[in-house]
């Protein structure tokens, strides 16, 4: 369960600020870190939340390039469910120009998810293919737009009618609504047995096979989630006569010198797009903080699209 409590005031060490929260974002993963399945890394806050959006109350020693007051969103390791924070400035990023503060704690973790797995690692180039599964998750929605802003063919799935709609509007070429159809037989379809350049994977296990088979020859899969299971036979030989490569690997856990390139990736590289309103932050639901309970049931229920945010009331 989720409760409202008080807790010793972060301070800023060398090297960070402190941030008073406007908000925050539910990530799938609070979920499982509520459940005590996703554990904060050693010395991280146990308090939830792995982004915010806020202004800077305070400067750690060291600290140049920002001042107290400050509009800016952040990824951060915990801690984002509260009044104030204490992050890296290597992990601070200004507020996209047509943003509004609160919109914007619901971006970091989805733009450097989709900018650091789908990018910088996968290297999707303009003119290739892109799948990503879970279309109408708050990554999904970013994936989405960032592909197709940079010049992919976009492949999606989801789970309902609605939710197809609204991958179609985000861009999507092909959205398909995987309960009715096997999304390997209309990737095979759509791309004459080709398959696609890249896939970006929330799905784990129960994809494998089928991930694989949607492959093209060179072709990246980045997983990122785990939702149908960890463990899975892989069929080498398949991977092999593709050359494929699979990627896997977590946000959280980096080394703060990878969080800092991948926050300044992000910034460099999708900032531009939000500006031009080539892509743009898909928000369902805004609650207050005290209302994170219901905006976790809301989010495990799966009947969101895009992010669900949490005010912490010092917007004003
Ligand atoms: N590795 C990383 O650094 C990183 C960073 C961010 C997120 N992630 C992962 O990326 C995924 C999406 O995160 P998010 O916060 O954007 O999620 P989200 O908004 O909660 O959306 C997840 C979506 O996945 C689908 N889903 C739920 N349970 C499923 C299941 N058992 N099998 C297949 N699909 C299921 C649902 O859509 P449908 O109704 O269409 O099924 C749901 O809306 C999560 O797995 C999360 O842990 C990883």
């Amino acid at each position: 369960m989720l409760s409202l409590g008080e807790v010793d005031a972060p301070a800023p060490a060398p090297g960070e600020v402190l941030l008073e929260v406007v908000a925050t974002a539910v990530n799938r993963a609070d979920l499982l870190q509520r459940a005590g399945k996703y554990p904060p890394p050693p010395g991280v806050s146990h308090v939830l939340g792995m982004e915010c959006s806020g202004r800077i109350a305070a400067l750690g020693e060291s600290v140049t390039g920002w001042e107290i007051g400050d509009e800016v969103c952040a990824l951060l390791s915990g801690g984002g469910y509260a009044e104030q924070v204490a992050v890296p400035a290597v992990q601070l990023m200004r507020i996209p120009a047509g943003v509004d503060l609160v919109t914007a704690g619901a971006l970091p973790e989805v733009a450097c998810t989709v900018w650091s797995m789908v990018f910088d690692t996968a290297r999707l180039a303009l003119g290739e293919s892109f799948l990503v599964h879970g279309g109408s998750s708050g990554v999904g929605t970013m994936a989405i737009q960032l592909a197709k802003a940079r010049g992919a063919r976009v492949f999606t799935t989801a789970g309902t009618a609605a939710k197809v709609a609204a991958c179609r509007d985000l861009g999507a070429d092909v959205a398909i609504n995987y309960r009715e159809r096997d999304f390997a037989g209309v990737i095979a379809d759509e791309t004459g047995g080709d398959g696609v350049d890249v896939i970006l994977d929330t799905v784990g296990a129960k994809y494998l096979a089928r991930n694989l088979a949607s492959l093209a020859t060179a072709g990246r899969i980045s997983v990122i989630g785990l939702l149908g299971g960890a463990s899975a036979e892989l069929d080498l030989g398949a991977l092999m006569v593709k050359r494929g490569t699979i990627y896997a690997a977590t946000l959280r856990a980096r080394p703060i010198e990878q969080k800092a390139a991948i926050v300044a990736g992000t910034e460099a590289h999708v900032w531009p797009l939000i500006g031009q309103g080539l892509v743009k932050p898909v928000v369902y639901r805004v609650l207050p903080l005290a209302d994170a309970a219901e905006a976790h049931r809301i989010v495990g229920s799966s009947s969101h699209i895009g992010k669900v945010v949490l005010t912490t009331g010092t917007s004003g």
